[in-house]
């Protein structure tokens, strides 16, 4: 169709979010992380050294005396047995959002497409959802935005398109195709599980700066409208837990997030912060609590064990509420049922097999396991925290003596399932197929990271077992989608599906 121009605008063109734009959030939570990193990087340093954790505590304290005197506890005598945060800022009363950034990362940075919005009063949050959710509809022009919202938030918008965040551009066609039950690959642990009539989107990062910068082809919000109906989170690090894409999302949405018994510095109340951000549906409940049901899929949360900051020597967190909280989610539908089970795995007095173990029995067999595929191992996870999210100084302070192995190259202690818990829990559930997320960033079309080395790792791994399972290797993405109606369905790839 024609695109009609009326004084030079026109009037087919609407606001969306654009290629290489960014928001990102900061906490207090955040901040205080960026505050301690310099001590706790030095701690590391030294610790690998001297080998010993209480003299490298000692040592990095003369050089940061103003954050160790404000924010850690320790007894002189037995350093090492004692170093910890303070307990007002492992379990903070508040945790409030104290900016949100924006730009373009396709503009370099003299060309000055960023700005800050700073959150005085967090009450102006939902006015803030509203405006991102407008823009995220990619189906309202700037005329029609406007006269939905207030002064302050149109001149947020303004700021917007001045740093190319949105733009009123062609209306975007719809990246998903339509009436195709299935699983569709966002980027990292993203996913869009489709019926014909429902979808469900798990842990998106959208226009986030969370993942590889300048994509050569990356996913817009534009592209998913229309296709969520509900959204699970699984747990808080932050990799799967960014609350700018939250609120790209009509707030009518339900939100599916762990139920934290107690925020801290570890895993904050999730519910509290999407409801803070102006959300009303958002659902918490207990690990194998009756399903939900959203459209026609039964959503089930099951226990998310594994990925905590322990290991055989320090086997406890300072405090148990110390956790890092989370879900996976069993989602059955009439074409397929699908087992998301993120970054879980084992921990001294917790594993997966017996969530598996009990899912079988519960609900039979599985069709799929999506799985990260990746080790991941706090004692070996290396001393250079640059290359982490600030997440991860929470983490490491929740449990803070395994400072002193977190750079052993042998005995490493599997927190995730790996390859060969994967092919584990496939075995148990029975699944027909296994197939990889949550290991990196790639552009559209492209196989993330560490897919080429770990999807003949999981399929050794189920050869051992003698598991039938098939390990799907699907690029970002790529769908894996019903074909054929009931009786005679099977699920097959489908390259290049969304986007
Ligand atoms: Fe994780």
């Amino acid at each position: 169709m024609p695109i009609v121009s009326v004084g030079g605008i026109s009037v087919d063109n609407t606001i969306s979010f654009v290629k290489g734009s960014q928001i990102s959030s900061l906490t207090a939570s955040d901040q205080l992380g960026y505050a301690i990193q310099p001590f706790i990087q030095d701690i590391l340093n030294l610790v690998t050294e001297s080998r010993d954790l209480g003299k490298a505590i000692t040592q990095a304290t003369q050089k940061h005396e103003k954050v160790v005197e404000r924010l850690f506890d320790f007894e002189p005598s037995k350093v090492e047995e004692t170093f910890s945060l303070k307990s007002q800022f492992l379990f903070p009363q508040k945790n409030p959002l104290l900016a949100l950034q924006y730009g373009n990362n396709l503009y370099p940075r003299f060309l000055g497409k960023n700005g800050t919005e700073v959150i005085q009063d967090e009450s102006i949050l939902p006015e803030i959802q509203n405006l991102l959710y407008l823009c995220g509809r990619s189906d309202l022009t700037y005329n029609q935005i406007c006269q939905q919202i207030s002064d302050r938030m149109i001149e947020l918008l303004d700021k917007l398109v001045k740093c190319s965040v949105v733009e009123e551009q062609p209306r975007p066609a719809s990246g998903v195709p339509p009436e195709t039950p299935g699983i569709f690959r966002l980027q990292h642990a993203a996913l869009l599980y489709k019926t014909k009539t429902t979808g469900i989107l798990v842990d998106p990062h959208l226009h986030s700066n969370y993942g590889i910068p300048r994509l050569s082809k990356d996913f817009s919000r534009a592209q998913l409208q229309g296709h969520v109906d509900a959204i699970l989170i699984s747990h808080s690090h932050y990799d799967h837990w960014h609350y700018p894409t939250l609120m790209l999302f009509d707030r009518e949405t339900p939100i599916f997030v762990p139920k934290v018994p107690r925020a801290s510095i570890m895993c904050e109340d999730m519910q509290t912060r999407v409801e803070s951000l102006g959300f009303k549906n958002v659902i918490a409940v207990d690990w194998y609590a009756d399903p939900v049901v959203v459209g026609d899929v039964e959503i089930n949360v099951l226990p998310f064990y594994g990925e905590q900051p322990l290991v055989p020597e320090y086997s406890q967190p300072k405090h148990p509420e110390l956790r890092n909280w989370g879900n996976t989610y069993l989602l059955r539908t009439e074409y397929y049922s699908s087992w998301i089970l993120i970054d879980s795995g084992n921990e001294p007095e917790f594993s997966m097999v017996h969530v598996a173990e009990a899912v079988k029995q519960k609900f039979g067999s599985v069709d799929q396991v999506v799985s990260n595929f990746q080790p991941l191992s706090y004692n070996s996870i290396g001393i250079d925290l640059s290359s982490w999210g600030i997440d991860i100084i929470g983490n490491l302070l929740s449990n803070p003596q395994i400072l002193s192995v977190t750079n052993q190259s042998k005995g490493e202690y599997i927190s995730t399932l790996g390859p060969k818990g994967v092919a584990e829990i496939c075995a148990i559930v029975g699944a027909k197929s296994c197939l990889p997320y949550a290991d990196s960033w790639a552009s559209i079309g492209e196989h993330s990271l560490h897919d080429r080395v770990l999807v003949p790792d999981v399929e050794l791994e189920l050869k051992k077992l003698g598991c039938s399972t098939t390990v799907v290797p699907w690029a970002i993405g790529d769908g894996y989608v019903t074909n054929g109606s009931n009786g005679g369905s099977r699920q097959v790839l489908l390259k290049s599906a969304i986007g």
